[in-house]
């Protein structure tokens, strides 16, 4: 009998660098996908023309409606995320206001985790009410019983981060998707603090995956983008009408940016897994930290939901300084490898005060009630030598 042929099985590690093929341009064979730095593309005949925009047959246009370049970035992500289509987006807020505005009309209701990223924040508070889509907002702490009471008829959609932006906390994929989908909700989750590298919200039956890709899938901070993944329906609705008809198209050269830093994930986040982790214990047993959230600490409050639904844990930090506010001035103003910066995923290391940086969206009772206290500090671990991130962090720590 002839021996079956075992099926081949790859690793995340290859398929970042290959994608499902390793030849993107078949016809040109170039090893790079090329950038189609094209606004409008050719009609062979006003007959193809028509047939082409009747969706009689496939092909490209016009790059708000569809670019090489751009398709390469969205194949990838699917290939790497799972799900059946994607769309990317020109920043990652416009990857989550698409979504919402692709799926809420207006007398329907979502609900939000508390806190959120301070723009998906100000976007839910300023702007959706006046296309009378209801926000009801759902602390992160005892979450899925705060969903629960805030369900309605009218709920559509639930959006969460996990881990959630800045505080760090966990929210319970699964357990959240089979609540939502009971009352035949959606639930999107913004994956940009994991990323699809340690989590996979599709396969814990989430609906949706968004992405602010200008973070750890770019990874060297030079491009702005954003991709949102889900089923075939959802996705041919955003391109057909919220991409066309809102524009918020990204340009073909920040998609192949984006192809680039895929190509070097892997290397990336297991560097910025393994430095997360150290410089997470090295601030747990400062004596000038008074608390450290980092959901591979076993101390992180929900750290066996974190154990389960991530394969590791990232490089995002949430710390307090004993000396509150003051000493996280001091803190920012004193690292001198360590960059005072916003924005996370970089390869370089960047430290932030949420509460008047990327938070400061938020009013000052916001800040409290959703548990952003004046003392909290982010880091975001880059992939710097280990050692030297912390011997900035203690030298820095000594003048707070
Ligand atoms: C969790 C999260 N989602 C979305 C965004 C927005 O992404 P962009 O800046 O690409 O619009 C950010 C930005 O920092 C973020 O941290």
């Amino acid at each position: 009998m002839k021996k079956k042929k075992p099926k081949m099985r790859r690793n995340i590690a290859t398929d970042v660098v290959h994608g499902k093929q390793i030849l993107t341009d078949l016809k040109t064979r170039a090893l790079s996908v090329p950038i189609y730095q094209s606004a409008v593309f050719t009609f062979e005949s006003a007959e193809a023309g028509a047939a082409i925009f009747a969706k009689e047959k496939k092909g490209y246009f016009y790059t708000r409606l569809g670019n090489p370049t751009i398709e390469a970035f969205e194949d990838k992500m699917v290939y790497l995320e799972g799900g059946e289509a994607a769309c990317a987006f020109a920043s990652g807020m416009a990857a989550i206001s698409g979504t919402v505005l692709s799926i809420c009309n207006s007398g329907d209701e979502i609900i939000a985790v508390y806190p959120i990223y301070g723009c998906s924040y100000s976007f839910m508070v300023d702007i959706l009410p006046r296309w009378g889509i209801k926000v009801i907002w759902a602390k992160s702490d005892n979450f899925l019983t705060n969903v629960r009471k805030s369900l309605t008829k009218k709920t559509k959609l639930i959006v969460i981060e996990t881990p959630v932006n800045p505080t760090i906390d966990i929210i319970d994929i699964k357990a959240t998707a089979e609540l939502v989908h009971k009352n035949k909700a959606l639930l999107a989750v913004d994956n940009t603090f994991a990323s699809f590298y340690n989590q996979k919200p599709l396969d814990l039956g989430a609906d949706i995956v968004m992405y602010s890709a200008t973070k750890y899938i770019s990874g060297h901070g030079d491009t702005v983008g954003g991709v949102v993944i889900g089923k075939q329906d959802f996705i041919n609705y955003v391109k057909d009408y919220t991409i066309r008809d809102l524009g918020a198209i990204i340009s073909p050269f920040n998609a192949w940016l984006l192809l680039r830093g895929l190509r070097t994930m892997a290397v990336r986040m297991e560097a910025h897994n393994r430095n997360g982790l150290e410089v997470a214990r090295f601030l747990e047993h400062h004596p000038k930290v008074s608390r450290v959230r980092y959901p591979g600490l076993t101390s992180h409050p929900q750290y066996q939901i974190a154990k389960k639904q991530m394969l590791n844990f990232s490089s995002m930090i949430a710390f307090e300084l004993r000396g509150g506010r003051e000493a996280g001035r001091k803190l920012m103003n004193s690292v001198k490898l360590c960059v005072c910066a916003v924005s996370l995923g970089d390869a370089a290391t960047l430290i932030e005060h949420p509460a008047s940086m990327t938070h400061s969206s938020y009013s000052k009772q916001a800040l409290k009630e959703s548990g952003i206290s004046e003392g909290l500090v982010r880091i975001s671990v880059g992939i710097e030598d280990v050692h030297d991130i912390i011997a900035d962090l203690e030298q820095a720590l000594k003048h707070c």
